[in-house]
């Protein structure tokens, strides 16, 4: 398999996560690739019509985005424990978790663009303030349940982790830390993993 990615991206970061949790990366030919919205990647674009990472390319599925697809089709090749329950609350339960931690990243990555792609005089002060209070929202709300956990690690705590590793990547002077001491202390906790220590954004 190959996995469409970049280094930088929260997203990607995701789906390599759960290839390492579940065994998978040896399998994973990961190609880095830079992406601009506004210069689509020729080869990227034959495969993911989007032209969007992270993209796996599969031998008998074709090529599958976005990151909550490829996580739960990486999630159903192995045996170990499921990133993704397969049925009841708990499925929801982990889905909206990872839809949390998902439209953290969002607001993250639009910042982001906003911030270095944009011509500055197209910048819009008030709509970058606006995904700050989204991410900021994101971010209390984790704040209030990470103490529920214990030490599942299942797709919704591998996004939220990728949102904490976002915000201190590219947003250093938000410094979440400060009024989120309970998830400060789950994400220290979880940066121990392999998995995660090998995915550190760059
Ligand atoms: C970033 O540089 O922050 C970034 C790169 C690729 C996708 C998303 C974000």
């Amino acid at each position: 398999m190959r996995l469409w990615f970049n280094p930088a991206s929260p997203f990607a970061r995701k789906v390599r996560i759960v290839a390492r949790e579940t065994g998978q990366e040896k399998g994973i030919e990961e190609v880095s690739i830079m992406v601009s919205p506004v210069k689509p990647h020729a080869d990227l674009a034959r495969e993911n019509p989007l032209v969007k990472i992270p993209a796996l390319t599969t031998p008998d599925n074709g090529t599958l985005y976005d990151s909550a697809v490829i996580c739960e089709y990486l999630d159903s090749l192995h045996k170990g424990s499921a990133l993704f329950p397969k049925a009841g609350p708990e499925r929801w339960r982990e889905l909206r978790l990872q839809a949390l931690g998902d439209g953290i990243l969002e607001a993250g990555v639009l910042m982001r663009y906003e911030n270095a792609v944009r011509p500055q005089p197209l910048q819009w002060s008030d709509w970058v303030a606006g995904q700050f209070t989204k991410a900021r929202a994101g971010m209390d709300a984790l704040e209030r349940e990470c103490s529920s956990w214990g030490e599942r690690f299942g797709i919704g705590q591998v996004t939220a982790a990728c949102a904490c590793g976002y915000l201190d990547f590219r947003f250093p002077d938000e410094n979440w830390r400060a009024k989120h001491p309970a998830l400060e202390k789950w994400f220290a906790k979880v940066s121990q993993r392999p998995s995660v220590q090998a995915t550190e954004p760059k």
